[in-house]
C-alpha cells in the first residue's frame, strides 16, 4: 500500500543517470493528473483512502510509458503508489497519498504550500531570495518551486527520499537535501557573500494533547506551536551567525491558540519578542478553513477551541477507535486548560519576518 525505500531509491538512480527518463516520467505522470478520471480521485476518493486506478484508456494509449511506470513500481496492478500534485502549470510532485498508512506517510496535501507560496507571490518576495531555506521540506513542496539556491531538511528520511525525485523530475536542484531534527538548528555553513535569505517555514503545528496520537507531518507538540517555536529559535540563532552584509526573511505558516477578541495570538507574541514587534506580521487569511479532518480543512478561522475534539475523527490518521476515543478526552482535557490560561480560539496564518 505504500511505496517501498528501495522503490523509490530505484526511482532516484534511474532518474539520476538518465536525463531523458526524468522528462519522460514527469510527462507521463502530468498526463495522468489531467485525466478527468485523476480529477475525480481527487475531488473525493483520495479522501477515503483509496489508491488511484490507472484507467484502461490510458494503458492502452501509452504502452512505452506505462511500461516505463511499472518497471519503477509507481503503478502495480493498475493502482498508482503515489499521489501526484502538479502545480503552478509546471511542477510535478509524488509524495505518499492518503491511503499511506500515517505512521511513514509523506504529507501529501499541497494547500499549505499554495497559501505560502501565494503569500510570497502576493509579497512580492517570490524573486526577492539568493537562497531558500526549508527545514521541514517534505517531498519539497515549498522550495522546489522558488528559483534560488535551496537548502532543505526534515526529520524524515522516507520525505526527503521523494524531495530527491521531486528535485530530478523537475530540474531543480537541492545543494544540500538532508536529515535534520529542526531542535539541532539550521545546518547550513555560514555565507561569506552578500546573500538574501529566506526561510518557508512549515513545521507540523496541530495540538497533539496525547503524545503519539497524531502522524508526525501535524504533531505539533501538546499546544501545537512547540516545533513552529523551535524553528524561531533556529532562525533566530542562524541570524546571528550571518555576516552583515546578509538579509534574512522568512515566511513561516503556522496555528496558533489565542484570544480572538484581542487579536493575541502565542506564536505571534513568541516571534516578536525574538525578532522584535516592527520585524513581524501576521496573516491570519479568514477565507482558509483550518483543523484538517480526514484530509479536508473546513472550520472557520479563527476557530473555537470546542472544535479542537472534532480532530479526534479524523479515521484516515487514528485508525483504532480506542486511540480516537482517547484523543477526545485529551482535546477536552486541553481546552479546559487552555481556556483557564486566558485562550478561547486557535487561528491559522502566517508570519511575516523582515
Ligand atoms: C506539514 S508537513 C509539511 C511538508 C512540506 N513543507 C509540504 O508542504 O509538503 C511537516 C513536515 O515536517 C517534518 N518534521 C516533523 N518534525 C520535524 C522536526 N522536528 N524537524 C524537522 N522536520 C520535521 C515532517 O516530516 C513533515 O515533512
Amino acid at each position: 500500500m505504500a511505496m517501498t525505500s528501495e522503490s523509490l531509491d530505484q526511482i532516484a538512480l534511474v532518474l539520476r543517470d538518465d536525463r531523458t527518463q526524468s522528462i519522460q516520467l514527469k510527462g507521463l505522470l502530468t498526463e495522468i493528473c489531467i485525466l478527468p478520471e485523476y480529477d475525480q480521485w481527487i475531488e473525493d476518493g483520495q479522501f477515503e483512502g483509496q489508491m488511484f486506478q490507472l484507467p484502461s484508456s490510458f494503458r492502452s494509449s501509452h504502452i512505452m510509458g506505462s511500461r516505463l511506470i511499472q518497471d519503477v513500481n509507481l503503478v502495480i496492478d493498475n493502482r498508482l503508489q503515489v499521489k501526484i500534485n502538479y502545480l503552478d502549470d509546471e511542477f510535478i510532485f509524488v509524495t505518499d497519498g492518503a491511503f499511506v498508512d500515517a505512521a511513514d506517510r509523506v504529507f501529501p496535501w499541497h494547500d499549505e504550500s499554495d497559501l505560502l507560496i501565494k503569500t510570497l507571490t502576493n509579497e512580492g518576495w517570490r524573486k526577492w531570495p539568493t537562497i531558500v531555506v526549508d527545514p521541514a521540506t517534505g517531498c519539497g513542496h515549498n522550495a522546489l518551486r522558488v528559483a534560488a539556491e535551496r537548502f532543505g531538511f526534515d526529520s524524515s528520511e522516507r520525505a526527503l527520499k521523494f524531495a530527491t525525485i521531486n528535485s530530478m523530475l523537475n530540474a531543480r536542484s537541492f545543494s544540500i537535501l538532508g536529515t535534520s531534527d529542526v531542535d539541532k538548528g539550521i545546518k547550513i555553513r555560514s555565507f561569506e557573500g552578500p546573500e538574501k535569505i529566506l526561510f518557508i517555514v512549515n513545521m507540523p503545528f496541530a495540538l497533539e494533547p496525547l503524545p503519539g496520537s497524531l502522524p508526525l507531518t501535524s504533531s505539533g507538540g501538546k499546544d501545537g506551536c512547540e516545533k513552529t517555536i523551535l524553528a524561531l529559535n533556529a532562525i533566530e540563532r542562524f541570524m546571528k551567525r550571518l555576516p552583515r552584509n546578509s538579509e534574512v526573511r522568512a515566511l513561516i505558516l503556522t496555528y496558533s491558540v489565542g484570544a480572538s477578541a484581542d487579536n493575541r495570538w502565542v506564536v505571534v507574541d513568541h516571534a516578536q519578542r525574538l525578532f522584535g514587534p516592527t520585524s513581524v506580521r501576521w496573516r491570519m487569511p479568514v477565507d482558509q478553513g483550518l483543523w484538517r479532518i480526514n484530509g479536508r480543512k473546513e472550520q472557520c478561522n479563527p476557530m473555537s477551541l470546542s472544535n479542537l475534539i472534532l480532530k479526534a475523527d479524523c479515521k484516515l490518521d487514528i485508525t483504532s477507535p480506542q486511540m480516537r476515543e482517547a484523543l477526545r478526552l485529551g482535546y477536552i482535557e486541553k481546552e479546559g486548560e487552555l481556556r483557564s490560561r486566558g485562550y478561547d480560539s486557535l487561528s491559522y496564518g502566517i508570519l511575516l519576518i523582515e
